[in-house]
């Protein structure tokens, strides 16, 4: 089973590549590890699940408030939330070949025995390794001059909470959300995108009273599970796990998150944890700026409490794709297919004409394509043109891709006005009249 398992991830990283969704860094260097590049069709389909996101938790409601914060901040930043002195993972040397492991990766008898899993050299005592990339803003690179690449985006919400209540006075409860890259400098990143050196969050910080933070915890538990099957992850293979109380972050006093069945094993996808008021008195403490509340009813200004739901677009991306591969047989045919829905396939409708040599055919399927074309808002990359190779390898081609469906003109087209519709998971062909196309698909993109 594990072998299928790991397999599949195989296909998955080859098709990955192949039909440019995500490339590895830096390739013709010999790559950098952690790092990923998103080709064309990637960008697309992280981009709609990011819209996605921001419109289910952002824009659909009226108690969210949207920032993008810099990823460089002031350090202090970064020494009053705890990350300075405490964002790190427990490390082991080798002593000969200097290789760095998770010390909790180190789970094989052997190693435990304390030698090296690559060379059987010794290994050196556990240390503490921060995993925040150091960098020097400025000219000079003295103490004074250190920052840090985020990250997490979290801090960017509390350090903005007075700016946000200063100049929209909002009702408790309510939220500060923002989507940005964080950077980590990951001891073993692994697992294709799953652990990687730089990658996307997408968070808020919901901000309530103190003894609302069970009933909020609960909510926003339930609205993770909405986002997951709007997104289109297999709800079947997530499951909520509640963190132990001495695996908790510094900051969190109660975290439960949702784990993937992912091909490489069950791992997390999201989190969501209770972080007190943690976050808002160390800053309050730190900067000298009070970040208090106060409104019409609770005229004594208090500090909130957060409940911060925490989503990796990267892992979105890739529970994604993972929950949309799909080997079937088609026609006494073997076939791969990316089962997404339709909200976020990064190619919605490919149009073909049935035969490239026929301009009266082309030409109709143009006008179908131009049609397409404008009726989503000149998406012009949303639409796929092929007229190469037979019908069945263009489809072949777009289920690969997870295009929802695939539209053929032929010489009917030309007397009769209509085309085959073919819907990817099915195979299911039907007749529909040009002047529907637009309802047929809205129809169908809607659900
Ligand atoms: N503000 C809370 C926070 O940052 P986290 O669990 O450390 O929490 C948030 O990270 C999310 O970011 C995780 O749930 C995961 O989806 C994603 N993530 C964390 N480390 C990652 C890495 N090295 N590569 C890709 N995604 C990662």
């Amino acid at each position: 089973m594990a072998d299928i398992k790991e397999n599949i991830m195989e296909k998955i990283v080859a098709l990955c590549k192949r039909r440019g969704f995500i490339y590895q860094g830096s390739e013709i260097y010999g790559g950098l590890s952690g790092t990923w590049d998103y080709g064309p069709l990637g960008v697309e389909l992280k981009n709609n699940i990011r819209d996605a996101w921001w419109r289910f938790f952002v824009r659909e409601r009226d108690d969210m408030y949207g920032i993008d914060s810099a990823i460089l901040m002031n350090s202090k930043v970064w020494e009053a939330s705890g990350h300075v002195g405490g964002f790190a993972d427990p490390m082991v040397e080798c002593k000969k070949c200097k290789r760095r492991f998770r010390e909790d990766s180190l789970d094989t008898a052997r190693d435990k025995q304390g030698t090296c899993p690559e060379c059987a050299g010794a290994l050196g005592d556990v240390r503490e390794f921060n995993m925040m990339f150091k960098t020097h803003v400025g000219a000079t690179e003295d103490d004074a001059s250190v920052s840090y690449l985020r990250p997490e985006t979290a801090q960017g919400m509390f350090v903005n909470f007075k700016n946000v209540i200063d100049s929209f006075h909002p009702k408790l409860p309510f939220g500060i959300a923002q989507v940005g890259k964080a950077f980590r400098n990951e001891i073993a990143p692994r697992d294709f995108t799953f652990r990687s050196r730089e990658f996307e969050i997408m968070e808020f910080e919901y901000f309530i009273r103190e003894a609302d933070w069970e009933k909020q915890f609960e909510y926003w538990q339930s609205e993770m599970m909405r986002w997951i099957e709007i997104v289109g992850i297999g709800k079947g293979n997530v499951h909520e796990v509640k963190v132990p109380n001495e695996e908790l972050a510094h900051y969190s006093k109660r975290t439960t998150d949702l784990y993937f069945d992912f091909p490489f094993g069950q791992k997390e996808l999201y989190g969501l944890a209770y972080r007190t008021d943690f976050d808002l008195k160390n800053h309050s403490a730190a900067s000298g700026t009070e970040l208090l509340y106060s409104d019409e009813e609770n005229k004594t200004p208090f500090t909130p409490h957060v409940i911060e739901p925490t989503f990796g677009l990267d892992r979105t991306v890739l529970a994604v794709l993972c929950s949309a591969y799909t080997e079937d047989e088609m026609g006494g045919e073997k076939r791969i297919y990316l089962k997404f829905k339709p909200s976020i396939a990064p190619i919605k409708v490919a149009v073909f004409p049935l035969l490239r040599n026929k301009p009266e055919l082309v030409k109709k399927a143009r006008e179908v394509y131009e049609l397409l074309c404008s009726m989503f808002h000149g998406s012009r990359s949303m639409i796929a043109w092929d007229e190469s190779g037979n019908i069945g390898k263009r489809y072949r081609r777009q289920d690969e891709i997870g295009t929802p469906f695939c539209i053929t003109v032929d010489f009917d087209s030309l007397e009769k006005g209509d085309v085959t519709v073919r819907e990817r998971d099915t195979g299911k062909q039907e007749r529909v009249r040009i002047d529907q196309l637009e309802s047929h698909l809205r129809e169908i993109f809607e659900h």
